[in-house]
């Protein structure tokens, strides 16, 4: 008997080997490898399968374009992102944390675009049928829908050989990890598997021109398990994202080979699925008029899109010799960096007290221009200023200069727009010291140290 063959596979990027290896050449990674076997061949790659029809090369000139036509989601938000619509044979990524929204929202977009009369194949991995109508009905289906077929199948090539033969307008399947086949080794989830079932999956969308979305779940770590495999493999890559306990989710384009990247759409997940948000300000903004110190507002820009999200902060008297610094939806070590900007240039001692720092609304930023926003929260918390009519925008460097940002006069317009009047640009200030003296930050020439220590003796009064 013919002796089975077998490779070693990096179970975080892909990289097989034909000996173990201890540490991964391709992504660092220690004792990733696992032993796999080699399918027999694989059958489904053979030249003699009826999926290898070769294609006539044609005349450039001849070669019609067909990128303009695309199938419309029904969701302006997710077209927005796909930079018009789902274009034929691509396929798409949607990748994110198990339980955020991933299967309510595709199985949403299957029922929208089976009522546009198209034929789509919704492929569960992971649930039953009965739990797939449950939840359409749920999200407020009509009990039927000729157009929409369901499958609840773990096996690729059984999904492949569906495809082929019912040959529908759409498919999603549900999920990448969860479907296994003879033909790969190791168990379902495995690198092997991943790929084995992508590159069919791939090769069937393109050869029959249907648009399909895989969806891939996330790794502790924030990665699409076996990440650069998918990502390399497909056209687009989602990732929905949102806090586990808010109900916005943002849907964000990694990579897009027929749109643009870096473009969000934004969601709501509700008692009925997912509701899409056209003005995202209703729900960042939802508290901003409070008019509480802490609150600041900024105006980032994600892909081509002006948003003014809300910056919170909270400066609080600490017992400790190492004060807190808590950052969500900001990077925190962003946030350390600009209290020590603070402290060197604004003379603003921040040594004694805790600072925490939120984007409401459960929006996760890594727009520099938020940096003004940030330091004007925390100046605002600790000096219990109030700054709501205020929209701010503005890198912030390390000699506590104030930078400018990308498409400024779009942001200002979104800001005026929404009726502020007063925008903080690097172009009106050049320093962070100078919009906190502007605001009424030197008042009659007082040390802000000053300041600071006798809050710091008030707080200590009151405890
Ligand atoms: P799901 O789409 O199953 O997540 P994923 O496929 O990404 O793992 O979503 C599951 C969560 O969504 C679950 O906690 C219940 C909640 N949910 C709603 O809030 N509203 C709804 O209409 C539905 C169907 C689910
Ligand atoms: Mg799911």
């Amino acid at each position: 008997m013919a002796k089975q063959k077998t490779a070693f596979v990096c179970q975080e990027c892909g990289y097989d080997s034909p000996a173990y290896l201890g540490k991964c050449p391709e992504c660092g990674n220690w004792n990733s490898f696992k032993e796999v076997r080699l399918g027999s061949a694989g059958s489904s790659f053979s030249p003699s399968s009826p999926l290898q029809e070769i294609p006539q090369p044609q005349a450039f000139a001849f070669t019609k374009a067909s990128d303009g036509v695309r199938v419309k989601s029904g969701f302006t938000e997710m077209d927005m992102v796909l930079g018009g619509g789902f274009v034929a044979g691509s396929v798409t990524l949607i990748a994110g944390d198990p339980g955020i929204g991933k299967s309510t929202l595709l199985l949403q977009l299957c029922l929208s675009l089976a009522q546009q009369g198209r034929k789509v194949l919704y492929v569960s991995a992971e649930e039953s049928v009965e739990q797939v109508s449950m939840r359409a009905s749920r999200i407020g289906s009509r009990q039927e829908d000729p157009n929409l077929f369901l499958l609840s199948i773990t096996d690729t090539d059984a999904i492949v050989t569906t495809m082929q033969e019912s040959k529908p307008d759409f498919v999603v399947i549900d999920s990448v990890q969860t479907v296994d086949s003879p033909n790969a080794g190791g168990f379902a989830g495995a690198v092997s598997q991943i790929r084995y079932a992508t590159t069919q999956f791939v090769r069937v969308a393109k050869i029959l021109r249907i648009p399909l979305i895989i969806v891939g779940h996330v790794t502790k770590e924030g990665m699409v398990a076996g990440p650069m495999v998918l990502s390399h493999m497909v056209d687009t890559v989602l990732f929905l994202e949102g806090e586990k306990f808010t109900t916005t989710r943002i849907l964000r384009s990694l990579k897009n080979r027929f749109g643009p990247v870096d473009e969000v759409g934004v969601f709501l997940m509700e008692e009925k699925g997912m509701v899409e948000v056209k003005n995202p300000e209703q729900i960042f903004l939802a508290n901003a008029k409070q008019n509480a110190p802490g609150s600041v507002l900024v105006v980032i820009l994600e892909g081509t899109r002006p948003f003014l999200i809300e910056i919170q902060a909270l400066v609080a008297y600490s017992k400790f010799p190492m004060p807190r610094r808590v950052a969500a939806g900001v990077d925190s070590r962003r946030v350390e960096l600009l209290l020590a900007v603070l402290q060197k240039h604004c003379n603003i001692q921040l040594d004694s007290s805790d600072v925490f720092v939120n984007i409401a609304g459960g929006m996760r930023v890594s727009d520099p221009a938020c940096d003004i926003g940030i330091c004007l929260a925390i100046w605002s918390s600790l000096k219990n200023v109030v700054l709501t009519k205020i929209v701010s925008m503005g890198e912030v460097g390390l000699l506590g200069e104030l930078r400018k940002v990308s498409q400024a006069e779009k942001r200002v317009r979104e800001a005026t727009k929404l009726g502020f009047s007063h925008v903080i640009t690097a172009e009106k200030y050049k320093t962070v010291r100078e919009v906190l003296q502007s605001l009424g930050g030197s008042e009659k020439g007082k040390s802000w140290q000053q300041t600071d220590k006798k809050r710091d003796k008030m707080s200590k009064e009151n405890e």
